[in-house]
């Protein structure tokens, strides 16, 4: 079993990793579409609303913070700062991988910390489907407990798995196991990949399983398979290895066209090179209950590492405000509406074509 030190250099190097822009791989494909102007739009800028609401939480917007990191001490400021965020804006943050949890009852005390310093942040807890399928469910109550989350998220992450140097990748009996967390549980549960997106097969198979949502989390943003590359030995089997599989993946976009062609019961939540809040209004367009960015937050973040809660506020704001631009120049006045009109199309050259 991995130890402490080595948990914590790969956290550590995830976070920088993750900065080198190798690793962003654009192509979410959010450029084929676009949202139908409307120059005429009948509400005034200020009446525009973005709240929205999780189950009965009332949130300032449907833009929320992906999950990333934990388990090591420059990944808990940065926590300690989203949390903060979290908590003033009422919006949602996912917290990044419980795992060391786990293995080390020590770690519960991060949560707790984190819990004490931000008591009204919205945090979703965060396991990885590898993990979880070999830990009992009492100790993923114990570790929602801990955090006092509010939902959870549950990673599919195969690729960096099997790319991984200390990867698990061991997912047989994933949908078992993701129907009885779902039923030992009393918050949400959200499934998510972490930059791959969904097929419209996988996205059927989860119908019926309990779970109260999945975010896409497709390609076009932050790619774990070119991360953990990057993190290979140079001229190793995985480093090369890595290099083969550096497009892998479903994008965004056909992420989301996939869960439309899936038909499901359960909220999609879009992610995977969310850059700005336009992209976000064209995801909430094709049906996307929320939308995150990781990526983003950690850029900001890095700003300015010793105050960094005026860079996070920035980059709320401006997500927010573009958010709301969008929503004004598509007629729409609120969240509800943009999600229930059609106000995207295919990009396409002048029409009708002479
Ligand atoms: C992540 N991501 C992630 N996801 C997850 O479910 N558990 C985790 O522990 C982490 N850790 C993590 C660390 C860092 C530094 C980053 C940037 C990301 C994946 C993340 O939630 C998201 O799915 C992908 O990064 C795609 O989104 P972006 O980065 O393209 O906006």
């Amino acid at each position: 079993m991995e130890s402490l030190t080595q948990f914590e250099s790969r956290k550590k190097d995830h976070m920088r990793l993750a900065l080198d822009p190798q690793v962003q791989t654009g192509g979410h494909g959010l450029d084929k579409i676009e949202l139908i102007h409307e120059a005429l739009p009948e509400i005034n800028f200020k009446d525009v609303d973005l709240s929205t609401s999780f189950q009965k939480i009332k949130l300032s917007s449907p833009i929320f913070i992906s999950s990333m990191t934990a388990g090591h001490e420059s990944g808990e400021n940065f926590n300690q700062a989203l949390a903060t965020l979290s908590s003033q804006r009422k919006i949602l943050m996912g917290v990044g991988s419980q795992r060391r949890q786990l293995g080390d009852p020590s770690a519960r005390l991060e949560w707790e910390t984190l819990r004490k310093k931000a008591p009204d942040a919205l945090l979703m807890g965060n396991l990885g489907l590898a993990q979880l399928i070999q830990t009992p469910t009492q100790a993923v109550k114990d570790l929602l407990e801990s955090l006092q989350a509010v939902g959870l998220f549950i990673h599919l992450n195969p690729l960096q798995e099997a790319l991984q140097p200390e990867g698990t990748p061991q997912f047989a009996g994933g949908l078992k196991k993701i129907e009885e967390i779902c039923n030992a549980v009393t918050i949400p549960v959200v499934i998510k990949e972490v930059g791959c997106g969904f097929s419209e097969y996988t996205l059927k198979r989860l119908q019926g399983t309990g779970v109260y949502g999945v975010d896409v989390s497709g390609y076009g943003g932050t790619h774990w398979g070119r991360i953990e590359g990057l993190r290979a030995p140079q001229d190793s089997v995985q480093a090369q290895a890595a290099l083969t599989f550096s497009h892998w993946g479903t994008s965004t976009l056909q992420s989301m066209l996939n869960a439309q062609l899936a038909h499901v019961n359960y909220q999609v939540w879009a992610s995977g090179g969310v850059r700005n809040g336009l992209e976000a209004a064209k995801l909430l367009s094709m049906g996307a209950g929320m939308v995150g960015l990781a990526l983003p937050w950690l850029s900001a973040f890095k700003l300015n590492e010793s105050d960094p809660g005026s860079e996070l506020e920035k980059l709320a704001d401006r997500l927010d405000y573009e958010l709301k631009i969008a929503l004004f120049c598509t007629g729409c006045k609120n969240i509800e509406e943009i999600q229930r009109k059609k106000v995207w199309k295919w990009r396409q050259e002048l029409y009708p074509k002479t």
